[in-house]
Protein backbone atom coordinates (compact mmCIF):
# COMPACT_ATOMS: atom_id res chain seq x y z
CA UNK A 1 0.00 0.00 0.00
CA UNK A 2 2.73 2.19 0.73
CA UNK A 3 4.88 1.64 -2.32
CA UNK A 4 1.49 2.73 -4.04
CA UNK A 5 1.55 5.62 -2.58
CA UNK A 6 5.32 6.58 -2.88
CA UNK A 7 5.14 5.49 -6.72
CA UNK A 8 1.97 8.30 -6.75
CA UNK A 9 4.11 11.04 -4.94
CA UNK A 10 7.22 10.20 -7.22
CA UNK A 11 4.99 10.95 -10.44
CA UNK A 12 4.41 13.88 -8.74
CA UNK A 13 7.57 15.30 -8.05
CA UNK A 14 8.96 14.01 -11.41
CA UNK A 15 5.96 15.95 -13.04
CA UNK A 16 6.74 19.14 -11.37
CA UNK A 17 10.58 18.50 -11.69
CA UNK A 18 9.48 18.30 -15.75
CA UNK A 19 7.44 21.29 -14.96
CA UNK A 20 10.74 23.36 -13.82
CA UNK A 21 13.05 21.85 -16.35
CA UNK A 22 15.62 21.95 -13.34
CA UNK A 23 17.09 18.38 -12.27
CA UNK A 24 17.52 18.03 -8.52
CA UNK A 25 17.36 15.21 -5.97
CA UNK A 26 14.29 15.07 -3.09
CA UNK A 27 13.65 12.88 -0.65
CA UNK A 28 10.20 11.87 0.22
CA UNK A 29 9.15 12.81 3.80
CA UNK A 30 8.64 8.86 5.51
CA UNK A 31 5.58 8.29 8.38
CA UNK A 32 6.43 6.03 11.17
CA UNK A 33 4.31 4.96 13.98
CA UNK A 34 6.46 6.07 17.67
CA UNK A 35 5.32 3.62 20.13
CA UNK A 36 5.38 4.09 24.08
CA UNK A 37 5.94 0.07 25.15
CA UNK A 38 7.30 -2.11 22.63
CA UNK A 39 4.72 -4.64 23.36
CA UNK A 40 1.25 -4.82 24.45
CA UNK A 41 0.04 -5.57 28.08
CA UNK A 42 -3.27 -6.57 29.32
CA UNK A 43 -3.12 -4.42 31.77
CA UNK A 44 -1.45 -1.16 30.58
CA UNK A 45 -2.33 1.01 27.22
CA UNK A 46 0.35 1.75 24.48
CA UNK A 47 0.18 5.17 23.06
CA UNK A 48 0.80 5.41 19.07
CA UNK A 49 1.82 8.36 17.97
CA UNK A 50 2.13 9.06 14.18
CA UNK A 51 5.80 11.09 13.16
CA UNK A 52 7.94 12.03 10.14
CA UNK A 53 10.83 10.08 10.26
CA UNK A 54 13.98 12.51 10.35
CA UNK A 55 12.00 15.81 9.69
CA UNK A 56 14.91 18.06 8.65
CA UNK A 57 11.93 19.96 6.30
CA UNK A 58 10.27 20.75 9.58
CA UNK A 59 6.91 19.67 8.11
CA UNK A 60 4.04 19.54 9.51
CA UNK A 61 0.43 17.75 9.51
CA UNK A 62 -2.69 18.36 10.50
CA UNK A 63 -5.33 15.19 10.55
CA UNK A 64 -4.22 11.43 11.25
CA UNK A 65 -5.84 8.29 10.22
CA UNK A 66 -5.13 4.71 11.72
CA UNK A 67 -5.05 1.76 10.32
CA UNK A 68 -5.42 -2.09 11.69
CA UNK A 69 -3.92 -4.67 9.66
CA UNK A 70 -5.28 -2.46 6.60
CA UNK A 71 -8.53 -1.76 7.86
CA UNK A 72 -9.54 1.78 8.98
CA UNK A 73 -9.86 1.63 12.66
CA UNK A 74 -12.85 3.85 12.88
CA UNK A 75 -14.58 0.70 11.01
CA UNK A 76 -12.81 -1.92 13.03
CA UNK A 77 -14.87 -4.79 14.12
CA UNK A 78 -15.02 -5.43 17.94
CA UNK A 79 -13.49 -8.94 17.20
CA UNK A 80 -10.32 -7.71 15.57
CA UNK A 81 -10.10 -4.98 18.54
CA UNK A 82 -12.41 -2.01 17.72
CA UNK A 83 -14.12 -1.69 21.09
CA UNK A 84 -9.93 -1.49 23.03
CA UNK A 85 -8.51 1.22 20.28
CA UNK A 86 -9.57 4.61 21.14
CA UNK A 87 -8.63 7.75 18.89
CA UNK A 88 -7.06 10.44 20.98
CA UNK A 89 -6.22 13.78 18.99
CA UNK A 90 -3.85 12.25 16.44
CA UNK A 91 -2.53 9.65 18.60
CA UNK A 92 -3.78 6.28 19.08
CA UNK A 93 -4.54 4.55 21.93
CA UNK A 94 -4.78 0.24 22.64
CA UNK A 95 -6.58 0.30 25.94
CA UNK A 96 -5.48 -2.89 26.62
CA UNK A 97 -2.83 -5.89 24.89
CA UNK A 98 -5.94 -9.02 24.09
CA UNK A 99 -5.32 -10.88 21.06
CA UNK A 100 -8.07 -9.05 19.55
CA UNK A 101 -5.47 -5.69 19.40
CA UNK A 102 -2.62 -7.35 18.32
CA UNK A 103 -1.33 -6.88 14.70
CA UNK A 104 0.15 -4.53 12.20
CA UNK A 105 -1.01 -0.83 12.62
CA UNK A 106 0.00 2.16 10.27
CA UNK A 107 -0.87 5.36 10.28
CA UNK A 108 -1.50 7.66 7.15
CA UNK A 109 -1.53 11.70 6.70
CA UNK A 110 -1.64 14.11 4.34
CA UNK A 111 1.46 16.44 4.74
CA UNK A 112 1.46 20.22 3.39
CA UNK A 113 3.21 22.50 1.74
CA UNK A 114 6.29 19.78 0.71
CA UNK A 115 9.08 22.36 -0.92
CA UNK A 116 10.04 21.34 -4.28
CA UNK A 117 12.30 23.93 -5.79
CA UNK A 118 12.11 27.45 -4.57
CA UNK A 119 8.42 28.56 -5.35
CA UNK A 120 6.88 24.64 -5.74
CA UNK A 121 5.44 23.09 -3.10
CA UNK A 122 3.64 19.43 -3.18
CA UNK A 123 0.82 18.10 -1.06
CA UNK A 124 0.90 14.51 -0.23
CA UNK A 125 -0.44 11.63 1.40
CA UNK A 126 1.95 9.17 2.93
CA UNK A 127 1.45 6.07 4.75
CA UNK A 128 3.47 4.60 7.47
CA UNK A 129 5.52 1.26 7.57
CA UNK A 130 3.25 -1.15 9.92
CA UNK A 131 4.18 -1.74 13.12
CA UNK A 132 3.51 -5.15 15.01
CA UNK A 133 2.57 -5.29 17.80
CA UNK A 134 2.58 -7.94 20.14
CA UNK A 135 1.22 -8.86 23.31
CA UNK A 136 3.76 -10.05 25.69
CA UNK A 137 3.99 -13.77 26.47
CA UNK A 138 6.09 -16.44 27.48
CA UNK A 139 5.23 -20.09 26.37
CA UNK A 140 6.72 -23.30 27.01
CA UNK A 141 8.95 -25.47 23.94
CA UNK A 142 6.31 -26.48 22.04
CA UNK A 143 6.17 -30.90 21.36
CA UNK A 144 8.37 -32.48 18.67
CA UNK A 145 10.31 -35.59 16.67
CA UNK A 146 13.34 -35.74 17.74
CA UNK A 147 15.57 -34.72 15.01
CA UNK A 148 18.95 -37.06 13.97
CA UNK A 149 21.99 -34.60 12.40
CA UNK A 150 24.23 -36.65 10.39
CA UNK A 151 28.16 -35.47 10.25
CA UNK A 152 31.47 -36.46 9.21
CA UNK A 153 34.83 -35.99 11.32
CA UNK A 154 36.35 -32.50 10.48
CA UNK A 155 33.45 -30.98 9.36
CA UNK A 156 30.86 -28.36 10.76
CA UNK A 157 27.63 -29.51 12.22
CA UNK A 158 24.81 -27.54 12.26
CA UNK A 159 21.72 -28.28 14.91
CA UNK A 160 18.79 -26.18 14.84
CA UNK A 161 16.80 -25.72 18.38
CA UNK A 162 13.43 -27.02 17.76
CA UNK A 163 10.12 -26.35 19.55
CA UNK A 164 11.18 -22.79 20.17
CA UNK A 165 8.84 -20.89 22.70
CA UNK A 166 7.11 -17.96 21.75
CA UNK A 167 8.75 -15.06 23.72
CA UNK A 168 7.74 -11.67 23.96
CA UNK A 169 8.98 -9.10 24.13
CA UNK A 170 11.87 -11.55 22.56
CA UNK A 171 14.49 -12.87 21.78
CA UNK A 172 14.88 -15.43 24.39
CA UNK A 173 18.25 -16.97 25.55
CA UNK A 174 18.56 -20.00 24.17
CA UNK A 175 21.32 -22.35 23.83
CA UNK A 176 22.24 -25.97 23.71
CA UNK A 177 23.35 -28.86 26.38
CA UNK A 178 24.64 -32.27 25.78
CA UNK A 179 22.78 -35.07 27.89
CA UNK A 180 25.38 -35.91 30.77
CA UNK A 181 26.73 -32.64 30.64
CA UNK A 182 23.93 -30.77 31.88
CA UNK A 183 25.06 -27.20 33.17
CA UNK A 184 27.37 -26.49 30.49
CA UNK A 185 25.95 -23.89 27.84
CA UNK A 186 28.04 -24.82 25.02
CA UNK A 187 28.97 -21.79 22.89
CA UNK A 188 29.31 -19.80 26.12
CA UNK A 189 32.55 -21.84 27.41
CA UNK A 190 35.79 -21.30 26.32
CA UNK A 191 36.12 -24.32 23.79
CA UNK A 192 35.38 -21.87 20.38
CA UNK A 193 34.42 -25.24 18.47
CA UNK A 194 30.75 -24.52 19.52
CA UNK A 195 29.37 -21.31 18.63
CA UNK A 196 25.63 -20.47 19.68
CA UNK A 197 23.17 -18.43 17.50
CA UNK A 198 20.31 -17.55 18.01
CA UNK A 199 18.26 -20.89 16.58
CA UNK A 200 21.00 -23.39 17.30
CA UNK A 201 24.30 -24.34 17.95
CA UNK A 202 27.13 -24.97 15.66
CA UNK A 203 30.30 -27.24 16.03
CA UNK A 204 32.85 -26.50 13.85
CA UNK A 205 35.58 -29.68 12.92
CA UNK A 206 33.14 -32.02 14.70
CA UNK A 207 34.75 -34.81 16.24
CA UNK A 208 33.78 -38.58 17.53
CA UNK A 209 33.17 -37.42 21.09
CA UNK A 210 30.36 -34.84 19.74
CA UNK A 211 28.11 -37.81 19.44
CA UNK A 212 25.36 -37.73 21.85
CA UNK A 213 22.24 -36.04 22.79
CA UNK A 214 21.51 -32.44 22.66
CA UNK A 215 18.81 -29.99 24.09
CA UNK A 216 17.85 -26.61 24.09
CA UNK A 217 17.51 -24.65 27.34
C1 LIG B 1 -2.37 -7.33 35.86
O1 LIG B 1 -3.23 -7.05 36.97
C2 LIG B 1 -3.55 -8.20 37.75
C3 LIG B 1 -4.54 -7.80 38.83
O2 LIG B 1 -5.09 -6.55 38.59
C4 LIG B 1 -2.27 -8.75 38.36
O3 LIG B 1 -2.55 -9.91 39.10
C5 LIG B 1 -1.28 -9.09 37.24
O4 LIG B 1 -0.05 -9.50 37.80
C6 LIG B 1 -1.05 -7.90 36.35
N1 LIG B 1 -0.24 -8.31 35.20
C7 LIG B 1 0.77 -7.59 34.76
C8 LIG B 1 1.49 -8.16 33.57
O5 LIG B 1 1.14 -6.55 35.26
C1 LIG C 1 1.76 4.89 27.39
O1 LIG C 1 0.68 5.75 27.16
C2 LIG C 1 -0.52 5.38 27.82
C3 LIG C 1 -1.61 6.32 27.37
O2 LIG C 1 -1.23 7.64 27.48
C4 LIG C 1 -0.30 5.42 29.33
O3 LIG C 1 -1.49 5.04 30.00
C5 LIG C 1 0.83 4.46 29.66
O4 LIG C 1 1.12 4.52 31.03
C6 LIG C 1 2.08 4.80 28.88
N1 LIG C 1 3.08 3.79 29.10
C7 LIG C 1 4.32 4.08 29.41
C8 LIG C 1 5.24 2.94 29.62
O5 LIG C 1 4.71 5.23 29.52
C1 LIG D 1 9.36 23.87 13.32
O1 LIG D 1 8.01 24.32 13.30
C2 LIG D 1 7.48 24.60 14.59
C3 LIG D 1 6.01 24.95 14.44
O2 LIG D 1 5.58 24.94 13.14
C4 LIG D 1 8.28 25.70 15.23
O3 LIG D 1 7.77 25.97 16.52
C5 LIG D 1 9.74 25.27 15.34
O4 LIG D 1 10.50 26.35 15.85
C6 LIG D 1 10.27 24.90 13.97
N1 LIG D 1 11.62 24.35 14.12
C7 LIG D 1 12.61 24.64 13.28
C8 LIG D 1 13.92 24.01 13.55
O5 LIG D 1 12.46 25.41 12.32
C1 LIG E 1 10.15 32.73 -6.72
O1 LIG E 1 9.25 33.79 -6.40
C2 LIG E 1 9.87 35.05 -6.20
C3 LIG E 1 8.81 36.04 -5.73
O2 LIG E 1 7.56 35.77 -6.29
C4 LIG E 1 10.57 35.48 -7.47
O3 LIG E 1 11.23 36.73 -7.26
C5 LIG E 1 11.60 34.43 -7.87
O4 LIG E 1 12.19 34.75 -9.10
C6 LIG E 1 10.94 33.06 -7.98
N1 LIG E 1 11.95 32.04 -8.20
C7 LIG E 1 11.88 31.12 -9.16
C8 LIG E 1 12.99 30.15 -9.25
O5 LIG E 1 10.91 31.07 -9.92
Amino acid sequence: MRTVKNAVTLLAILYFANAASQVFIFELPEMIVKMNTTYLSKNHSTRLRCQIFDNVANLSFREVYWFKDSLSVSELPTKKGGAELKVDGNDLLILRGSHHTEGEYQCATIIEDIPLTENTTINTRLISAPVRLRKARITRFETFRSQTVRVRQGQVARMPCLGMPDVVPGPPDVWMEKEGHEGVPLGMTSNLRFVSTPNGLQIAIAQPQDAGKYFCV
